[in-house]
């Protein structure tokens, strides 16, 4: 397991489970009380004892549910029963997952073991908020720590040099996802101050998190809009602009700019700059 406190003494206490293969990351907070995400791996109950006994896990919280983020809590369960925390809609798609998966989360159910969350709640016993970004899927959850201004982000987002993170994070439609509501997503994340960047796949990417997130958008606008190309740019500037970033939002005019030297569009918007 990693651990980031020589990086920034604010991340002390949370440890990354790396991802590999089809599986998702997995970090552990809270002296070991809280589990975010569980992977899919064979082995998470020991690199969970590296930090504490397992039976001190009370939640694990879920950012959505997609297989490769849940398959790890088969292992867990099978000493310990803490509470799982997600958002309703993940549950609702959590039917769709193969067997044994259905039956599973029903067993939870039944047991008293599911927590539903929602946009602004705060995981219990800790400071950490929920925020509900769909897109990805409609049940997408990250989870923010304002101390540290880290975010645990799930598929929502994912560093762009991960190998396939465009496939990864794309809209899951039989889940939910929607790219209008993933645009939208990233938009209010824009406004969020993020330091570091704990994503689902990919190693986490501290100090330059909100980058991430900015390079997540403009991607996006790109996919979204190919021509003109300056199109993408001029987008992006205006989020930044309402999220109060002027001087990046400046850089993103100039390279509209130097795309589209006549382009009208750029040259009335550059006059915000003036
Ligand atoms: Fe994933
Ligand atoms: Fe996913």
């Amino acid at each position: 397991m990693r651990t980031f406190e020589k990086e920034d003494q604010r991340l002390e206490g949370i440890g990354w489970v790396p991802d590999s293969g089809p599986c998702s990351g997995a970090y552990v907070l809270n002296e070991g009380r809280l589990l975010i995400d569980t992977g899919n791996m064979v082995g998470l109950v020991d690199e969970i004892r590296e930090v504490a006994p397992l039976e001190k896990l009370e939640h694990i919280a879920l950012t959505h549910t997609h297989f490769d983020h849940v398959g790890g809590m088969a292992e867990i369960f099978q000493t310990v029963a803490p509470h799982v925390l997600m958002h309703p809609m993940a549950r609702e798609y959590a039917r769709l997952l193969r067997s044994p998966f259905p039956e599973f989360f029903q067993s939870l159910e039944e047991a008293g073991k599911v927590c539903y969350v929602q946009d602004g709640a705060k995981i219990p016993g800790t400071e950490v908020q929920v925020f509900h970004l769909p897109g990805h899927t409609a049940g997408d959850l990250c989870f923010y720590l304002p101390e540290a201004q880290a975010l645990f982000s799930g598929d929502t987002v994912l560093p762009h040099h991960v190998r396939f993170a465009a496939i990864l994070s794309k809209p899951d439609e039989i889940c939910g996802g929607r790219m209008k509501d993933k645009v939208e997503s990233l938009r209010r994340l824009l406004r969020v101050p993020v330091k570091h960047l704990f994503p689902g796949h990919g190693e986490p990417v501290l100090h330059k998190g909100a980058h991430q997130i900015k390079i997540a958008l403009l991607t996006l606008y790109q996919a979204l809009y190919e021509n003109p190309p300056e199109k993408a740019w001029l987008l992006m500037a205006e989020d930044l602009l309402a999220a109060n970033q002027p001087e990046e939002a400046h850089e993103c005019v100039k390279k509209a700019r130097t795309l589209a030297p006549n382009s009208e569009a750029v040259a009335l918007f550059g006059e915000k700059f003036r």
